[in-house]
């Protein structure tokens, strides 16, 4: 028996590749005198649209429910992410945002990572950020904020406000917004003819490549392709004429797209289409084929964690990402077998995890006493993280990763 959902993007049919089960809300990370029947479950299972091939969960959480006050996450956590940000900051300043008062917005601009090196060079800019935690930190930055959703209401609003913007930028963002058509349909509105809307998200194809499945949870709602983004912006208006694969976050791509007829489209977008075609990766059975993956790291993981348990040893998290939820609630991984996560986000520490409800601590827990091993919950940032706890390996410590498969280094 197969599922079936409505696209998001095109209203095709959507078929089910893959079920999570009963998963809990990714950075919901609960209080120690939390009420846990109280705690929020939703299916997460994603498919494939038969129409436009965009890749989609197949059910939906709240927006209300994850970008609220407290939402814990905050991008600067990482210096390489800061950097990341900055050089892109540079870039635009040196090639979109040449003309006389050039405006830039930025949707989830979250504690204004890149909106403030834009405030620094005095350009107008304006960051689109619900969540007001995290909305004020950047605030504190010198950036200015809207503490809103943007959807199309909210860009009509902003265009009346501050004119049309020459660049709309968007990271690990839009692929968190189901209602995409009013999204695009306030991007048309507000930006200017000649204008470009950049959005760099993670990739599915290195999510299949890597068998990454931890990027999937109630906030990533889209995986995006060059073709499933080239057919989005072909029924909204506007065209993809550039796209830029990036490393970060284990593999994403930079989307760049224009109003319809504006832009030339570079080589690099025949290029990827190319590739994606000769993966095949728009085929139910790839999909299905990433599916078996997902259930041979999920056998391997909970087998080497129980042997280790049974043998005595320590094993700690590190990292308490939200893409962590989904493989701790999958394999079913509990303090018995990980005693705790340390992470560097205080709206995280000396709470529990979601769902599988495991300590939060921070990195000093961690070296205090080391484990004898830690399992990297945050291998997008293996490298800053690695260099980082030299100290750990030189103790004899060892690092346990899970994608693209289970192996101890
Ligand atoms: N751009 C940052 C933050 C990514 S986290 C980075 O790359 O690190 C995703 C952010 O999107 C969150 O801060 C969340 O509050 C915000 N968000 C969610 N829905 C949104 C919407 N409709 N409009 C603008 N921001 C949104
Ligand atoms: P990240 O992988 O960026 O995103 P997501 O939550 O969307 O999966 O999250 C990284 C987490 O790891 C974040 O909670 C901060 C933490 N972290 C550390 O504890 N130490 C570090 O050195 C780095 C880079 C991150
Ligand atoms: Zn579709």
């Amino acid at each position: 028996m197969s599922n079936t959902s409505q696209c998001r993007v095109c209203g095709g049919s959507v078929d089910e590749f893959f079920d999570f089960g009963r998963q809990p809300l990714s950075d919901a990370f609960l209080p120690l005198d939390a009420d846990f029947e109280k705690e929020f479950f939703f299916r997460l299972a994603v498919g494939l649209c038969q129409e436009c091939t965009m890749v989609q969960l197949m059910e939906e959480v709240p927006r209300d429910r994850m970008f609220h006050e407290e939402y814990p996450y905050v991008s600067s956590g990482s210096a390489y992410m800061r950097e990341h940000f900055e050089g892109l900051a540079k870039r635009l300043l040196s090639t979109e945002l040449t003309a006389e008062d050039p405006f830039v917005v930025e949707l989830g601009c979250n504690d204004g990572v890149m909106l403030k090196a834009m405030a620094e060079a005095g350009v107008r800019h304006l960051g689109v950020e619900p969540s007001g935690g995290v909305a004020d930190l950047a605030a504190a930055k010198g950036v200015r904020v809207r503490k809103s959703f943007f959807e199309e209401s909210a860009a009509r609003e902003i265009e009346a406000e501050d004119g049309r913007a020459d660049v709309i930028y968007a990271a690990n963002t839009l692929c968190h917004i189901p209602y995409m058509q009013s999204i695009l349909a306030g991007v048309r509105a507000l930006l200017k003819p000649t204008g470009v809307f950049v959005f760099e998200d993670p990739y599915l194809g290195d999510i299949v490549e890597r068998s990454s499945f931890d990027q999937i949870y109630d906030e990533h709602f889209f995986f995006f392709t060059a073709r499933s983004v080239q057919r989005m912006a072909e029924l909204n208006g506007l065209e993809l004429v550039d796209v830029e694969r990036l490393t970060v976050h284990g593999g994403e791509v930079r989307y760049t797209l224009a109003p319809a007829g504006r832009r030339t489209p570079s080589d690099a977008v025949a290029e990827l289409l190319r590739t994606e075609r000769e993966n095949k990766l728009a085929e139910l059975a790839t999909l299905q084929g990433f599916g078996a993956s997902v259930l041979k790291i999920r056998e391997d993981l909970v087998a080497l964690l129980t042997r280790l348990r049974e043998e005595g040893r320590t094993v700690v998290g590190y990292g308490a990402t939200a893409k962590s939820a989904t493989v701790t609630n999958l394999c079913g991984i509990t303090p018995e077998l990980v005693s705790f996560v340390c992470d560097t986000t205080p709206a995280k520490q000396g709470r529990l995890t979601p769902g599988t409800h495991i300590p939060v601590r921070t990195p000093e827990d961690f070296s205090a006493t080391y484990p004898d091993y830690a399992l990297l919950f945050a291998w997008n940032h293996a490298e800053e993280i690695m260099a980082k706890e030299q100290a750990f390996r030189e103790a004899g410590g060892r690092w346990i990763l899970y994608v693209p498969d289970v192996r101890i280094v």
